[in-house]
């Protein structure tokens, strides 16, 4: 029996989004269906719903959820119903030429759902991210399901699915922070504050963060930042090098997607340092260096991709970090809010007032 539940679609380009009924097939072979419990609200969400990553509506959003399974499809076996998972974006495949190279966390061909869940009228649904977990239940491929210790609250877990982990992941994992590093954060949301906070377990020595806001600087500091510049009212790219003896940071992270934030992030890096984009730009975007710069600092400008993290291998061991007190993730959780209140989060994201709004079911 399919099942009815309701779900957050965005039915078109800027388009409020809209609370709807829709259908969610049973299980095919290699697919799970997932009660979801929790979805934090990703700023990438917005970007769907503005037409930033394509135009592939109506998609039904939400990716960043924690749940239990509820059904599997023929020849699962990683996974049965009851398990208490965490959804990721990043089902390894085993086959790609990056998996059979030993590198899955660049896996070119990961698994989603092969069915499609769809409106009442049978118009197929694109699941944000291949997840779509803004709704009771989801259908996902079974490999997107990574169990975890279900003493860690959906609501908190959940984060480790998108945001949290690709800030974690863009400072310990692509950027490679380590003990005495300098680091600077450009942009201290959801995704800049889990970069501080990674930076700060992986042991810099000095975590700077940049923001245009206030609010988001003060929060910063919770994550360990231990400087903060405002980069409405100082020129970033001045203050992070006066921080840095004169240098700039070892590493620095993009974390708001915008040409004139790369620069800063580029400029404000020591030579042979690390630029690390996490921000994810529109396609509009252009950026324009002077080359003999590009060459003659050295170093590496790298893109993260949700962190270059392994589910497998990266979620069971920071939800461990967090049941030890050594991860905070409750202070990433702005709000609780329901399925009817997505439009009404967008709109605070826009306004700086939350880090995460989570979803609760
Ligand atoms: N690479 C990935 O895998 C991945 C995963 C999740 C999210 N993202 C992307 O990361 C980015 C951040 O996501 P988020 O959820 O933290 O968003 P957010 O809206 O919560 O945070 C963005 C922050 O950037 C700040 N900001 C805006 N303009 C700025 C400027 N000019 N200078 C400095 N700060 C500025 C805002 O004040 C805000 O604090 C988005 O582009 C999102 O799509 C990437
Ligand atoms: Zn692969
Ligand atoms: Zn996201």
């Amino acid at each position: 029996m399919p099942y009815t539940v309701q779900g957050v679609i965005a039915r078109g380009k800027g388009e409020p989004v809209s609370l709807e009924t829709i259908h969610v097939p049973d299980p095919g072979p290699g697919e799970a269906v997932v009660n979801v419990q929790a979805c934090g609200v990703c700023h990438t969400d917005l970007h769907y719903r503005e037409g930033g990553i394509n135009d592939d509506f109506p998609f039904l959003l939400g990716h960043e959820a924690a749940g239990v399974v509820e059904a599997v499809g023929e020849g699962v076996t990683d996974v049965a119903p009851g398990d208490y998972v965490i959804l990721n974006w990043r089902a390894v495949c085993g086959d790609c030429r990056a998996c059979r190279r030993g590198r899955p966390w660049y896996c070119f061909n990961t698994h989603n759902a092969t069915q499609k869940m769809t409106l009442e009228d049978g118009t197929p649904l694109s699941p944000a991210l291949g997840i779509g977990a803004f709704a009771e239940k989801t259908l996902v491929a079974a490999g997107q399901c990574t169990k975890v210790n279900p003493a860690a609250p959906a609501t908190v877990a959940g984060l480790l699915g998108c945001g949290v982990m690709a800030g974690i992941g863009a400072a310990i994992n692509t950027g490679g922070v380590t003990r005495g590093d300098s680091v600077a954060v450009i942009g201290c949301g959801g995704v800049g504050d889990a970069a501080i906070h990674g930076s700060w377990l992986a042991g810099a020595s000095k975590i700077i963060a940049v923001d245009v806001d206030d609010r988001k600087l003060a929060w910063a500091k919770e994550f360990g930042a231990t400087h903060t510049i405002n980069s409405r009212t100082s020129d970033a790219v001045e203050a992070i090098k006066e921080l840095t003896g004169g240098n700039g940071a070892d590493v620095v992270i993009e974390a708001v997607g915008r040409p004139e934030t790369y620069k800063q992030a580029f400029y404000a890096r020591d030579l042979a340092g690390t630029v690390v984009l996490v921000g994810v730009p529109t396609p509009e975007m252009t950026l324009e260096l002077p080359l003999l710069d590009v060459f003659g600092r050295g170093g590496s400008l790298k893109s993260s991709w949700y962190g270059d993290c392994l589910p497998s291998r990266d979620f069971p061991m920071l939800i461990d970090l967090y049941l030890q007190g050594r991860l905070d993730l409750e202070r990433f959780v702005s709000e609780t809010i329901g399925l009817g209140d997505i439009e009404e989060a967008f709109t605070k994201m826009h306004a700086g007032e939350v880090l995460r709004s989570v979803v609760v079911l």
